[in-house]
């Protein structure tokens, strides 16, 4: 079987001497482009089905072509495949062995095509199916919130603004929030299926090809929906690049808020929830200790997704048009990213099944720190034809005056109440009720029991 010559480098021809070793090195990228082979395979598929259809290559030539692509990747998925620094990267490595397998036909594979958009193709075919993936793992994640969310509607703990108790809510309506955010996540990722779906095939090194290709051909048989516009900017473009890459920062944000948040709660201070034994660790030398250390991990994560995010753009700010070697450097750091992502949101998942809120301390915490103040506030305007600003005022002074008796506001007598505002009768003191307060937002996205048992089924219908 014919070889390729003497097994060398395809541009061994014009480049005689040797690469230096140290250059073989930092410029081969197979040990993490190597990922890439399935889709490199398909592409190469539907290229070469594209070349017969065009008669640019025979029957014949493209069903051995096939034939050997087949054989490569049954070898690379059972780990037979012997992958070499030499060949730079996986396109490279699967065009040598090709050559091995069905001889000097494999020669006519790389016809009107280029590494150049060959390896964003790949890049392309592979981001979408890790984004179906990553939104997979949101999904569980979202639905394990919302299963702890329905078991709390009625927990009362207290909504803080700037970590200070500001107004009583629902830990429903809390986690809610949090679905919101991943429910964002997943469309942020959905959004960017749109510009995944063009295809780069075609555009070869920089200008297009002067074979009559179909590019229209090959971007449906990859599952693509058109070819993109302009080969230069397809072969310099990242910018589907950064928004996978924003994407998965958002969502590490999101994920490293809520640990943080459940790192407050878990502390010996606030004490809201509890988390099992599977989910914490312990310490070398304080016995006593149960520290949340996976949470930290995943707040922790952010810092590397943040970091590949700024790596992709500054690589690619001052880099002018088209390809040039720098652009390598996109897969690692895309591959960095996404496995954190995913395996932090599966860390997510198991954290959340292993949470248990401390409803008496929740309630008692909301029980704190004049919560309902506003609460009376809105009742003084509603029944006493205040406005808001008076009665912000009215509300003040009793809050000062339970302040100095040392009483929470639902134990103040109504006679001390009436000192201050003669108008205020018995009804009053409902407006204190913690459950009352809560139960009373009843405006559109509300902490309102039955607002919360409304998005909570509309959100079970929907995933
Ligand atoms: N491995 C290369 C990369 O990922 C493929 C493109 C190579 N093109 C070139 N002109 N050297 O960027």
């Amino acid at each position: 079987m014919a070889k390729n010559k003497n097994n060398q480098a395809i541009w061994r021809t014009r480049i005689k001497k040797k690469t230096s070793t140290l250059f073989q090195r930092v410029g081969s990228s197979i040990d993490i482009d190597k990922r890439l082979y399935k889709e490199d395979i398909a592409g190469s598929i539907a290229h070469v089905e594209m070349l017969l259809k065009q008669k640019i290559i025979s029957f014949k030539i493209k069903n051995k072509i096939i034939y050997g692509l087949q054989k490569i990747e049954k070898e690379i998925s059972k780990n037979k495949f012997e992958f070499n620094n030499k060949y730079e990267d996986i396109h490279m490595n699967i065009e040598n062995k090709l050559f091995q397998i069905i001889g000097e036909d494999a020669g006519y594979i790389h016809t009107a095509r280029s590494r150049n958009d060959q390896v964003i193709t790949d890049f392309k075919i592979w981001i979408k199916s890790a984004t179906k993936e990553i939104n997979l793992n949101l999904d569980q994640v979202i639905k394990s919130t919302i299963k702890i969310a329905e078991k709390n509607i009625e927990t009362i703990m207290p909504g803080f603004t700037h970590l200070k108790n500001a107004q009583p809510v629902s830990l429903a309506h809390y986690l809610m929030a949090y679905v919101e955010m991943f429910k964002r996540d997943k469309r942020r990722f959905i959004n960017n299926l749109e510009s995944l779906n063009e295809s780069p095939l075609g555009v070869a090194a920089l200008t297009g090809t002067s074979f009559n290709i179909d590019r229209n051909y090959t971007a449906k048989k990859m599952g693509f929906s058109r070819p993109t516009n302009n080969s230069i900017d397809t072969v310099s473009d990242r910018d589907f690049v950064l928004d996978f890459l924003f994407s998965i920062s958002v969502c590490s944000m999101h994920i490293s808020r809520i640990a943080e948040e459940l790192i407050i709660w878990n502390s010996d201070g606030f004490n809201l929830i509890h988390l099992s034994d599977k989910v914490v660790t312990g310490s070398s030398i304080m016995p006593q200790k149960k520290n949340p250390d996976l949470l930290e991990y995943l707040r922790g994560k952010t810092g590397s997704t943040f970091g590949n995010l700024f790596s992709m753009l500054t690589i690619l700010k001052g880099l002018p048009l088209s390809y040039f070697k720098d652009l390598q450097d996109d897969k690692e750091i895309v591959f960095k990213s996404n496995d954190t992502l995913v395996n932090c949101l599966k860390i997510f998942n198991e954290i959340l099944k292993n949470i248990l809120p401390n409803k008496k301390k929740m309630y008692e915490l909301a029980d704190n720190g004049y919560i309902t103040a506003t609460d009376l506030a809105d009742y003084l305007v509603k029944n006493h034809s205040m406005s808001f600003r008076k009665a912000y005022q009215k509300t003040a002074e009793i809050v000062n005056f339970a302040e100095k008796k040392k009483k929470k506001l639902k134990d103040l007598k109504i006679e001390e109440l009436k000192k201050i505002e003669p108008k205020l009768t018995n009804d009053v003191l409902k407006v204190f009720d913690l459950k009352n307060s809560v139960n009373s937002k009843k405006s559109y996205g509300g902490t309102s029991f039955v607002n919360i048992k409304r998005m909570i089924s509309k959100y079970r219908k929907k995933s």
